[in-house]
Formats: structure tokens, C-alpha cells, sequence
């Protein structure tokens, strides 16, 4: 089982970090049977499971909800899980009382929250509880609006000197990794080699210590969706939909169930 510790053994060692969401208890389950190196429960559980537009509306009770689940479900996996906009950026006690709230209830490792400077106090704070925290830079979804839209962060020389200056001030702070989310890749890469603590890249190029991505993005299982820092390792959507119609046709012609599947 990993610990925070071994995230930075491994960028140390050069071992990249494979990490996926999971929401349930389900698709925990069967993470739990890989060699994925950690668990995200994300807020983008709001687009993902809840159908919302962005992240913005989700709150703590939906984490503690799904996160409860996935623990259920991967009892020894490292499980990191979001703090959700607004639940951490406007106290640095509302911070505690709802990372310990997460801790304490969900039985995961580790909270990530979104932010750099702004967000310091925040962290020191958590990592002073005993609370193992996550940053996120570059893109950060619950800045959506203020970004006006989804947009790559970072370009352009003043952009990378702050999200590296936020890294530097993160790791200070005690955080034991940092997700890049659409960054180049080569201020990817700068802030990968200028910090100790791990580096977890979406849409932020091969250089930093690992790698994250959305599982349903991941498992192809919406047909509509297809950003460009995504791969499709299945194509679960047009098996569901195969099996799906086959079950509807099965029933309609009366071919399930069949003897086998029938008590008598
Ligand atoms: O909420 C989430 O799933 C995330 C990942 C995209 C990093 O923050």
C-alpha cells in the first residue's frame, strides 16, 4: 500500500505514478485488483456521476458519500480526495473542519485542494492536523469561470514563473504532490525538475512524475467526449451499448431468461 511518503520514493527512483478517479464502490473494486498507485475520488464526480456542467455545485457531503464508497471497495488503496470549491478557500478553519470532516468519515489518505499562494495558510494548516494534502495547479476546474472556459495554464513566460513559484510554495507548505492539469509540457517539465514533491500530470506532457486521468475518460465511456490529453485504453461505451440492446432484443423475443436461468 503506498503512503505519501512513497510518492516522492518513487520520482526519486524515476518509478512513474499511475493515478485514476474512481467515485463507487464498483469501479473501486476493480482498481483495487490493479497496480494503480493511488486513488482520486475527484470533484469531477459533478460532471461525472451528477450530471452538472462543472465542479462548482458539488459539496462535502457528495464526497464523503462517494469517497465512503471507494474505500469500501479498495480497502488498502491510497485514496485522495477533493475538497470541493468553496469548502477550503474561504477559512483557513472551514479548511480543517471539513478536511477533518473527509478524513474522519471516508477513511482516505489524503485531501487535494486547488490553488497556490492563496491557499497557503489553508495548507500549512491541514499538513500541521496530521492531514496529508494534494495541490493542483495549471488549470483548476473550480476556477472555471474566472478562466472563462477550459483553458491551457501556464503559457507564456510570467504565467510559468507563477505556477512554478506556486509549486515552490506548495511543496514549502508540506503538500506531497501537485497535480499539473493543461500545462505545457515543458513547464511541466520545469517544475517536475525544480521540485521534490511529485508532479501528477493530465494534459501536462510525459515529464512529470505521473499521470492521472478520469476513469470513465479512460474506459471510453462516453462517446461524445474526447479532449485531446485523453486516451481511450477501451471502448466501453459501445460495449455497454451492444449488451444493453442485446438484453432489450433477448427480452422482447422471449430468448432470456432461458431453462438455466429459471428456478423451478
Ligand atoms: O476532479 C478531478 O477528477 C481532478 C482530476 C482531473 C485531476 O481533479
Amino acid at each position: 500500500m503506498m503512503n505519501i511518503h512513497d510518492f516522492t520514493k518513487k520520482k526519486l527512483a524515476g518509478e512513474k505514478i499511475s493515478v485514476v478517479t474512481c467515485y463507487d464502490h464498483a469501479f473501486a473494486r476493480l482498481v483495487a485488483r490493479t497496480s494503480i498507485d493511488a486513488i482520486l475520488v475527484g470533484d469531477s464526480l459533478g460532471n461525472v456521476v451528477q450530471g452538472l456542467p462543472n465542479t462548482l455545485a458539488v459539496n462535502v457531503d457528495d464526497m464523503i458519500y462517494h469517497a465512503r464508497a471507494v474505500r469500501r471497495g479498495a480497502p488498502q488503496a491510497f485514496i485522495v480526495v477533493d475538497m470541493p470549491f468553496m469548502s477550503y478557500q474561504t477559512s483557513v478553519e472551514k479548511a480543517l473542519e471539513n478536511a477533518g470532516r473527509i478524513i474522519k468519515e471516508t477513511g482516505a489518505d489524503a485531501v487535494k485542494l486547488e490553488g497556490g499562494k492563496a491557499i497557503l495558510p489553508q495548507v500549512r494548516a491541514l499538513v500541521e492536523a496530521g492531514i496529508p494534502v494534494m495541490g493542483h495547479l495549471g488549470f483548476t476546474p473550480q476556477s472555471l469561470l474566472a478562466f472563462g472556459g477550459y483553458k491551457v495554464q501556464g503559457k507564456g513566460d510570467a504565467a510559468a514563473e507563477t505556477l512554478l513559484s506556486d509549486a515552490v510554495a506548495l511543496e514549502k507548505a508540506g503538500a506531497f504532490a501537485v497535480v499539473l492539469e493543461m500545462v505545457p509540457a515543458a513547464v511541466a517539465e520545469k517544475v517536475s525538475k525544480a521540485c521534490t514533491l511529485a508532479t501528477i500530470g493530465i494534459g501536462a506532457g510525459t515529464a512529470t512524475d505521473g499521470q492521472v486521468l478520469v476513469i470513465t475518460d479512460l474506459l471510453g465511456m462516453d462517446p461524445d467526449f474526447a479532449p485531446r490529453f485523453v486516451r481511450k485504453y477501451a471502448n466501453l461505451s459501445s460495449d455497454i451499448l451492444s449488451a444493453l440492446e442485446n438484453y432489450a432484443a433477448e427480452v422482447r423475443d422471449v430468448r432470456f431468461p432461458s431453462e438455466k436461468e429459471t428456478f423451478h
